[in-house]
């Protein structure tokens, strides 16, 4: 057994843990873990702690994958709902479908019981119109909303601060490995921006086969390289997780645009290893780790990727 989760994963780790030590299907471990990062406020990415989009609403991504079936659920930019990982939990087990959005993904949840509630906390709601007032003219802010909004997109926007998520990958007591991903998105976004977390493929994947793989911060980059898919892919060619997650990281650091250094990937193996590696200089990135022969979570360095790596096939 294994759990590795990004920093923000505080709040539920323990409680994903727990539930694997008592051998139950990983996916419902990680998914009960992260709706306990979506009810904690303290996390500014995720839940009812992250960022509305422009108009000042909470669109919230989330992501399931069951390695052993290939199975997903996933739903993005969720108006007025919690919990969404375990949202996309229950369109996987209900539905033909793979992926809800928008208002489809809402209708979805009041079908099956999941409360109306916009999500929005007190002080995301005072920080993004705080910002709104920084950055429009007096009679743009007496017609806003109905003012073109894309060229906000490039000037009320963070690119390095607010864009996180929190992700869970875990190998189970039946040795099934999963994924799951949940956030609030690039703060101040677009309407109906989805990032990677709702993605299969770029912000999750996960094959009990080989391993699973996870990523952080600006999807716009990881949905570009397909990264979470490349690294499993690359173990299915026979390449040690180090490598795979070498490879994967090569491939984003050779795109000449957008905003690469707060992207963070997480992955494990069948073996039961583990790598998690960044842009960032070594101590900036931490991440949550247990495996059974610790008596508690650790809290860990990730690795700086290194452009000279020398991991090739085998290694
Ligand atoms: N990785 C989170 C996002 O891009 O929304």
């Amino acid at each position: 057994m294994i759990l590795v989760a990004n920093s923000e994963a505080w709040p539920g780790f323990e409680k994903s843990v727990g539930l694997l030590k008592a051998n139950t299907h990983g996916v419902d471990a990680i998914v009960a873990g992260i709706s306990e990062v979506e009810r904690e406020i303290k996390v500014r990415s995720v839940g009812y702690g992250g960022w509305p989009n422009m108009i000042g609403r909470m669109e919230c991504d989330a992501g399931v994958m069951d390695g052993t079936t290939r199975e997903v659920g996933s739903v993005g930019a969720v108006p007025d709902t919690l919990p969404v990982a375990a949202l996309a939990h229950e369109v996987m087990k209900r539905l033909p479908h793979v992926m809800l959005t928008g208002e489809g993904a809402r209708r979805f949840a009041s079908e099956i019981g999941f409360p109306l509630d916009d999500v929005l906390c007190d002080d995301s709601r005072r920080v993004w119109w705080e910002r709104l007032q920084k950055e429009l003219t007096p009679e743009e802010l007496r017609a806003f909303p109905d003012i073109p909004l894309a060229p906000l997109s490039r000037t009320i926007t963070d690119p390095e601060r607010v864009r996180d998520t929190t992700v869970f990958l875990s190998q189970d007591s039946a040795r099934g490995i999963h994924a799951a991903t949940s956030t609030s998105g690039w703060a101040w976004k677009y309407p109906g921006r989805l990032g990677d977390s709702p993605i299969p493929g770029a912000g999750f994947y996960a094959d009990s086969r080989y391993g699973a793989a996870a990523c952080t911060h600006t999807g716009e980059m990881t949905m570009r390289c397909g990264t979470a898919r490349s690294i499993v892919l690359a173990m299915r060619f026979g390449h040690s997780l180090r490598a795979a997650v070498d490879m994967a990281i090569d491939d984003l650091a050779e795109l000449g645009t957008g905003f690469l250094a707060g992207v963070v990937v997480h992955a494990i193996d069948a073996a039961g290893n583990h790598e998690v590696a960044s842009f960032r200089c070594p101590g900036e990135i931490k991440y949550w780790f247990w495996e059974p022969k610790l008596s508690k979570p650790e809290l860990r360095v990730a690795r700086q990727y290194d452009p000279q790596h020398t991991t090739q096939r085998g290694n």
